[in-house]
């Protein structure tokens, strides 16, 4: 892969690394990784790889911060130390904590949390190498952990990363295209049964066009990512499945 290199299209569009302007990296999902979890997950995502660990529903405590209508998503992403360039100071940061925040919001409008009042559940995503798109990577993870654990839920959360570098719009952007002087990085999850947009992010400029264009691009992969989703769930289930 060419790296630390000032052009992200070559004279037929393709990327810096060999994509088309919409094309994802591969991604590889496996379910039941963890066999003291509830709930599990392993996602591959180009260089991302995030593991997800789920364990609840479980008492809360402390007791005063049981919510007595439902139950409470707690959302732990964390960066290991070795899986960026620079040593991640294991501390969590405020760019984890924030990360966590609405990924566990992302998490809360999916699952039927109303079936287990006064509990918790605990979602742990690691993420062990990154190279952009690792909040997304981690939601992926975490979704399939959640319905790994047995935990109802309305529909599965997929996501992607959308956004702009060298003039033109792309999709799941690699950490060379996020730092290009004109990068805009758009995270987005959706429910796909119902186009419902749970988390989205943005961190430069687009005009109205080109937001509605990427964000039909978005659309599309997360239905292409549910399905992958469903698939790996089912091969885990297959047994409850009966064949269908
Ligand atoms: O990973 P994601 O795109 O969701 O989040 P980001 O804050 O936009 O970070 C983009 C990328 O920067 C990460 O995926 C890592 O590759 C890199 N990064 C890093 O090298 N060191 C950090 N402490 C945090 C992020």
């Amino acid at each position: 892969m060419v790296k630390n290199e000032e052009w992200y299209f070559d004279q037929k569009g393709k990327r810096f690394d060999g994509r088309g302007q919409f094309e994802q990296r591969p991604i590889n999902l496996k379910v039941g990784v963890i066999d003291r979890a509830d709930g599990s997950a392993y996602v591959e995502w180009g260089q991302n790889k995030a593991v997800a660990a789920v364990y609840g529903p479980r008492e809360m405590l402390p007791k005063h911060m049981a919510n007595p209508n439902k139950a409470t998503i707690r959302y732990f992403y964390r960066m290991a130390p070795f899986s960026v360039p620079d040593r991640k100071n294991p501390k969590p940061g405020r760019r984890e904590i924030e990360i966590s925040k609405v990924s566990g919001e992302a998490l809360s409008r999916a699952a039927e949390l109303e079936q287990f009042p006064n509990t918790a559940i605990d979602v742990f995503v690691t993420i062990l190498d990154a190279n952009a798109g690792t909040r997304i990577t981690a939601l992926l993870a975490a979704s399939l952990a959640l319905a790994d654990a047995g935990i109802p839920m309305k529909d599965l959360v997929s996501g992607t990363s959308v956004g702009k570098a060298g003039g033109k719009l792309i999709s799941d952007l690699s950490k060379h295209e996020e730092d290009a002087p004109d990068a805009v990085d758009l995270p987005i999850a959706m429910l796909p049964n119902s186009d419902e947009v749970v988390l989205m992010q943005m961190d430069g400029p687009l005009t109205e066009k080109e937001f509605n264009e990427i964000l039909e691009v978005a659309r599309k992969s997360c239905k292409e990512i549910k399905d992958m989703q469903v698939k790996v769930l089912k091969e885990r289930f297959k047994d409850d499945f009966n064949g269908d």
